[in-house]
């Protein structure tokens, strides 16, 4: 009796601390070829593992982040770096820098963007957005999460159907597929100025290109379809290039 009580006091203690010690990515090199995540912090909010680190194929690490974290991930690729960590990156590069502690990377990415709770909203919020391109097919799962947590993704290469007009190439080969809003910079695909509204701002014929390929990602700046996953769990598998 008394040993049980000692068990029961202590898996309510493991699980309050797990819930109150923050969040934890797992960040899993599932490519092809080398990648050197990027992780930003939102205005306010630490960027851990100094911005960026590179992943070896099968390679992965594990984040620690503080309760109620902000920020995105985004994977570079085709990158070379000198022994100072600085060099450049064919896409995602942020400053031509190895850790960009504290720059973003620059479009076209596949961004996983996450809020992991607010001070009066404990749930974690989290999709994978092409609103600004494509550059590595990613997904987001929550690992033993409660109910409702779903599963964010770009997991097909869509740079292998990008339209010729929006593919960003090096060398002759296709690394990126941009936006629509990213290629023309104009109000109507980037739901800006008279755009800049939910009632104003419509999925294009671009917007449903990305759409079709990966259904369970964010195509544009208002797209509502896939919804925002709502979740609460203490760690997040994040697979580049994830099985499909
Ligand atoms: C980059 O960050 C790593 C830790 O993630 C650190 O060991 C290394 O010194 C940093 N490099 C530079 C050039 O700041
Ligand atoms: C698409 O880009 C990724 C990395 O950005 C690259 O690994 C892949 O080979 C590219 N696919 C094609 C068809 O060029």
């Amino acid at each position: 009796m008394r040993t049980n009580l000692h068990l029961l006091l202590f898996l309510c203690l493991s699980c309050y601390l797990s819930i109150s010690n923050g969040t934890e990515l797992i960040i899993v090199n599932n490519c092809k070829e080398s990648i050197w995540p990027g992780i930003l912090g939102t205005a306010g909010h630490e960027t851990p593992n100094n911005g960026g680190f590179h992943l070896n194929i099968g390679q992965q690490v594990v984040i620690q982040l503080p309760n109620l974290w902000s920020g995105r991930i985004w994977g570079r690729q085709g990158c070379c770096f000198d022994v100072n960590g600085k060099g450049s990156c064919q896409t995602g590069d942020c400053s031509g820098l190895l850790n960009c502690s504290g720059a973003g990377g620059i479009p076209p990415a596949t961004l996983v963007e996450m809020t992991l709770g607010t001070s009066n909203n404990p749930k974690h919020y989290y999709d994978v957005s092409l609103v600004d391109g494509f550059n590595i097919p990613v997904s987001m799962i929550p690992i033993s999460g409660s109910i409702g947590c779903g599963v964010a993704a770009c997991e097909a290469d869509l740079n292998q159907s990008c339209p010729e007009y929006l593919a960003l190439k090096c060398q002759g080969k296709i690394v990126g597929c941009k936006s629509a809003c990213l290629a023309t910079n104009s109000p109507k695909y980037c739901c800006t100025g008279e755009f800049a509204s939910k009632n104003t701002c419509k999925p294009t014929a671009f917007s449903q290109f990305f759409k079709t390929i990966c259904p369970r990602a964010y195509s544009y700046a208002f797209d509502e379809s896939t919804g925002l996953k709502s979740c609460k769990a203490s760690r997040y598998l994040i697979t580049f290039c994830p099985p499909t």
